[in-house]
């Protein structure tokens, strides 16, 4: 497998001579393992049906059959579908989908360690998705900064992001609120965590999904985690892909944010991802917590 590295502190990793259809399970011992120091790695110019790209997730991990159904591809649950175009005469997906910065499934318990993304059709004018290296970030986070981190948990939720149905019409606003809460009630993560792989710490935060830092007070809090988000979203920070036709993309959650780019309305957008678990846990709480021969056995698997 020919594979382009990127320079030191950058990420993404170009693997320029696969078809993702034929990946030996050598090959995808090895795509994991870029991901791990790569953070993203991105195959060009493939051809594939639904089932096929499924069946490449499946080489990598276990995929994720998202919570909301909604989002899901009708004839595969496990391919969350965004879009804005109709399919069939029917809404197929969802429009619009992670405007904001965030990584995927923070809200869980388990957060989702990758993602899988292969568009189907990419707008003309805004063709780019937007990542935070957030190992770089925790690395270069001020020491005034890092005090209300180190060590600290922070709570994560998605109930600000909930995108409104047709089944929530006639429904108060409050309603629909609990029984989203009910059903996705905020989690508590780790504000600094340590790869279960590499062993290096990133900050895990978004300023889509996290929305307190445990044991602060409202002002404090709401103060903190502005200066966070102001500091760790700077372009500094921030890696650009700029689609191509064809293009591929896996990344690992624990160590990047993202960010899609608002596109016109009037374009057509058709996006597939798949959720991939690579069957390690998504952090450690110490360097050793983690059995050598696990890693290998996720690796193989
Ligand atoms: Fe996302």
């Amino acid at each position: 497998m020919k594979v382009h590295k990127p320079q030191r502190e950058s990420i993404g990793a170009e693997v320029l001579d696969l078809d993702v259809k034929l990946t030996s399970s050598a090959e995808a011992i090895a795509i994991k393992e870029l991901v791990y120091d790569h953070k993203l790695v991105i195959f060009r110019n493939q051809s594939l049906n639904e089932k096929q790209y499924l069946e490449f997730s499946q080489k990598i991990g276990t995929p994720q059959i998202y919570p909301q159904d909604n989002y899901h591809h009708p004839d595969h649950p496990e391919i969350f579908v965004s879009s804005n175009i109709l399919k069939d005469g029917k809404k197929f997906g969802m429009p619009g989908t992670g405007r904001y910065w965030h990584t995927d499934c923070a809200f869980l318990d388990e957060p989702l360690p990758f993602t899988m993304l292969y568009p189907q059709i990419i707008p003309q004018s805004n063709r780019e998705t937007y990542y935070l290296n957030m190992e770089l970030v925790y690395e270069k986070l001020p020491a005034h900064l890092k005090m209300y981190v180190e060590g600290k948990y922070l709570k994560h939720e998605a109930k600000w992001r909930y995108k409104v149905q047709e089944c929530d019409l006639d429904r108060a606003i409050i309603d629909i609120m609990h029984d989203f809460e009910n059903r996705f009630p905020a989690v508590q993560h780790p504000a600094v965590i340590t790869h279960p792989v590499t062993q290096k710490k990133s900050l895990y935060m978004s300023s889509g999904f996290t929305t307190g830092i445990i044991g602060l007070d409202y002002e404090t809090n709401q103060k903190i985690l502005q200066e966070l988000f102001s500091f760790m979203e700077r372009d500094e920070f921030i890696h650009k892909h700029k689609w191509n036709d064809g293009d591929l993309i896996l990344w690992e959650n624990r160590t990047l944010n993202h960010k899609a780019s608002i596109s016109v309305l009037s374009e057509e957008s058709l996006n597939y991802r798949i959720g991939v678990y690579d069957g390690l846990p998504f952090y450690v709480s110490s360097p050793s917590s983690v059995n050598p021969k696990t890693i290998t056995e996720a690796l193989a698997s």
